[in-house]
């Protein structure tokens, strides 16, 4: 279904009943990344996923995407949704970095928070000059080098070998992420605040889940996630990257469904 948010028309896949699980994907990806959490999931609760602007089926606007917009357009659908209680909301990566704003600005609409192959901080120097040249490459040669270089690094080594169906399915999810999109949420990134001061003010419970041969991601940054806030655990997912929900499906739905349950 498309739900109007702001300017945007977002998409938005809406599966099951009961408490909500809400699925916010990374870049450049969209909620079909979630199809092994949305098929579990929704058999005993209410999953909510979306494709955040410019990635997957809703439309680019014009950027840029700033973490705060898109947080603004995940309470928008829940608004647009009549959901009432409070959710448990699902982040990876630019989705944690998402989900960050979203609890600044609206902390009452969370219940719970499960963080995957996330960071509290901002760019770095180096990483807002690949964003730079990441930005500079689409405008002049459209989404292939930014997509292919972020296929290169989104799995673990070994996944290339020993799953190549994934590799394919991953580069399906790519393709659909529009050249706005990629730039828009390039430029978002760029300009993100560091949320570590959010970490503490964070009173939900919280799973942080890592993926222990993230290319993207170090086993530092989650850590500094987990100390930072105050009901939190930190689940190391083996034989997993940064698509650490996908590489390890079993593993990744076993953890979040002890967390839900201990809720
Ligand atoms: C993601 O997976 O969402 C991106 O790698 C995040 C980023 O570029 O910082």
């Amino acid at each position: 279904m498309k739900i109007q948010a702001g300017n945007a028309q977002i998409n938005v896949q809406d599966k099951g009943r009961g408490r909500v699980l809400y699925l916010i994907h990374g870049f450049p990806l969209n909620h079909e990344m979630w199809h092994p959490q949305i098929e579990k999931f929704s058999q005993h609760n209410r999953v909510i996923a979306l494709d955040l602007r410019g990635h997957g089926q809703t439309p680019p606007t014009p950027g840029p995407y700033t973490m705060d917009l898109l947080a603004d357009d995940c309470a928008a659908v829940l608004s647009a949704l009549d959901v009432k209680e409070p959710v448990v909301v699902c982040g990876l990566s630019m989705g944690g970095y998402v989900s960050f704003a979203l609890y600044r600005r609206y902390p009452q609409l969370f219940s719970a928070l499960i963080l995957a192959a996330t960071r509290a901080g901002s760019d770095t120097d180096q990483g807002r000059t690949n964003r730079e040249k990441a930005i500079k490459d689409t405008q002049q040669h459209g989404s292939a080098p930014v997509l292919d270089n972020m296929l290169k690094v989104l799995l673990a080594p070994e996944t290339y070998h020993s799953n190549p169906e994934l590799v394919n399915y991953l580069a399906g999810i790519l393709s659909q992420t529009s050249v706005e999109g990629i730039i828009a949420a390039q430029e978002g990134m760029k300009s993100r605040p560091d949320s570590t001061s959010t970490l503490g003010e964070i009173q939900v419970p919280t799973l942080i889940l890592h993926g222990e041969l993230d290319q993207i991601i170090s086993l530092d940054e989650s850590k500094y996630l987990a100390a930072g806030i105050q009901d939190s655990k930190l689940e190391i997912i083996p034989d997993a990257g940064h698509m650490v929900n996908l590489e390890q499906p079993g593993l990744f739905n076993d953890a979040a469904a002890k967390f839900l349950s201990s809720l």
